[in-house]
């Protein structure tokens, strides 16, 4: 398993592989709180928001919305406590990079998380954590514990007024629970379901206060950010799109891992093909789906010869999105109906039953695959897959349902043979109206 940068210095993977990279000390020998003490030192709030903003800085969780725009949004004279939340859920399939982080660097969250409570007024913060991550949470509370003794954590932090808690929340093991109003009611101790918005919590969030809701991936950038001034750290990426970004790879490659990579590297065939090494046994690529299973699968057609770039700009242009990061690659023994039934049963069990679309439609959808799978596909079962995701995209509570649909509508329009060849031996040979025109 790869872990490092390619195409420049690495910012989040800096220290992750040091020794007791985990510790305090290490993390204070390489620069660790220094960002820090220079907001504290002498940053205004809003000095740390300004430079938040020119970072380009875009929220890592998947959505991709501007960090520094989001914090501004925080009422400043809400006389109500405001928080920081930290999502940590990273319950996205084939994403894996917060873990890598929190693992290996728990004080860069830490700093970051500090950071953002100084600049949004809050003297609280949160990690909400999947279930699954129970020894995270170990990691996080030793980091938290030896950040408090060191006088980082609690008050008068580093000798001056500013005080703050960071606490860790695990959830229960819910996919949901890691869409951000769903997340605040876990963390109230409420079924985790998602809210309405708007509004939106910046506003109304935890326990009804002004709440910023990032990403771990997110708020570990913000020491860079802070170290080298917004602008420096922009420009490590594109315009619209500042600073590097870690893609967890998996699938079939010949080197998986945590790659940290500018924002626009270009292009996504060489990071495939030569960072990654290829594909294993002499096989040919055939798909990958790039940003977590919750966007477009792109066929190996708009990828080879195609310069995408690796930033979100570039992946939207070419057909999918940037979403978590988690970079699956698929070689040509992919059956692209058995992944998408796959993936399609995981939203099924993992939509929360909130909402009707997301919960019978996720169910229908799996009947449907399931049935095609028995070889008892009706002719039109494709085209029936199509009229069930378009009934639940746009038209469910969150996104979730969305999500859900995205794959299929990309599979089956990107990959008609896979789905021809299961419904097929039912047809007699004797051709689908609904599938040969897809
Ligand atoms: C079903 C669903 C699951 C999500 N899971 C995660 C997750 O595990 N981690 C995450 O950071 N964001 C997740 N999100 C996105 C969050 O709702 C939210 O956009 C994000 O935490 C905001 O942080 P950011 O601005 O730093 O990206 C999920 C969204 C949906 C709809």
């Amino acid at each position: 398993m790869f872990i490092g940068a390619i195409g420049c210095e690495p910012l989040q993977l800096a220290r992750v592989q040091l020794e007791r990279s985990e510790s305090l000390e290490t993390y204070q020998k390489h620069g660790g709180y220094e960002s820090l003490r220079k907001v504290l030192d002498g940053m205004s709030p809003d000095d740390v928001i300004g430079e938040l903003k020119k970072s380009a800085l875009r929220g890592r969780g998947g959505a991709g919305f501007p960090t520094g725009m989001k914090w501004s949004f925080v009422p400043k004279d809400s006389p109500k406590p405001k928080y920081v939340v930290c999502n940590a859920d990273e319950s996205e399939p084939g994403t894996f990079k917060d873990r890598y982080i929190m693992e290996r660097d728990p004080h860069m969250l830490i700093e970051g998380m500090l950071i953002a409570a100084y600049a949004l007024g809050s003297k609280t913060c949160y990690i909400y954590t999947r279930g699954e991550y129970r020894y995270i949470i170990e990691i996080m509370d030793r980091a938290i514990a030896e950040a408090r003794a060191a006088g980082l954590v609690g008050e008068k932090i580093l000798g001056k007024d500013f005080a703050c808690e960071v606490y860790t929340h695990s959830g229960a093991g819910a996919y949901i629970c890691g869409e951000e109003t769903a997340l605040l009611n876990s963390l109230e101790g409420l079924r985790g379901h998602p809210r309405m918005k708007p509004p939106f919590p910046a506003v109304a969030g935890l326990y009804g206060c002004p709440t910023v809701v990032n990403n771990v991936e997110t708020l570990t950038a913000v020491p860079d950010i802070i170290r080298m001034g917004g602008e420096a750290y922009q420009k490590l990426g594109t315009e619209k799109s500042g600073g590097t970004k870690l893609w967890s790879v998996s699938g079939h490659v010949n080197r998986p891992g945590v790659y940290e990579l500018p924002m626009g590297y270009a292009d996504m065939e060489k990071f495939i093909m030569e960072d990654c090494q290829g594909i294993p046994n002499g096989r040919k690529l055939k798909a990958v789906i790039p940003g977590g299973s919750s966007v477009y699968i792109m066929p190996a057609s708009d990828i080879e010869g195609k310069n995408v770039t690796m930033d979100y700009e570039g992946l939207v242009a070419a057909g999918s999105m940037v979403g978590s990061g988690g970079f699956i690659v698929m070689d040509d023994t992919v059956d692209i109906f058995e992944s998408t039934k796959n993936l399609t049963e995981f939203y099924k069990h993992e939509s929360c039953g909130w909402c009707t679309p997301c919960r019978e439609g996720t169910d229908w959808l799996v009947k449907v695959f399931k049935r095609i799978a028995r070889g008892e596909g009706k002719p039109d079962d494709a085209q029936l897959l199509l009229d069930l995701c378009d009934n639940i995209e746009g038209k469910s509570f969150c996104p979730l349902g969305d999500a859900a649909s995205w794959p299929i509508q990309s599979a089956i329009k990107k990959f008609p043979e896979d789905f021809r060849r299961h419904l097929a031996p039912l047809a007699g040979g004797n051709g689908h109206k609904s599938l040969s025109t897809l």
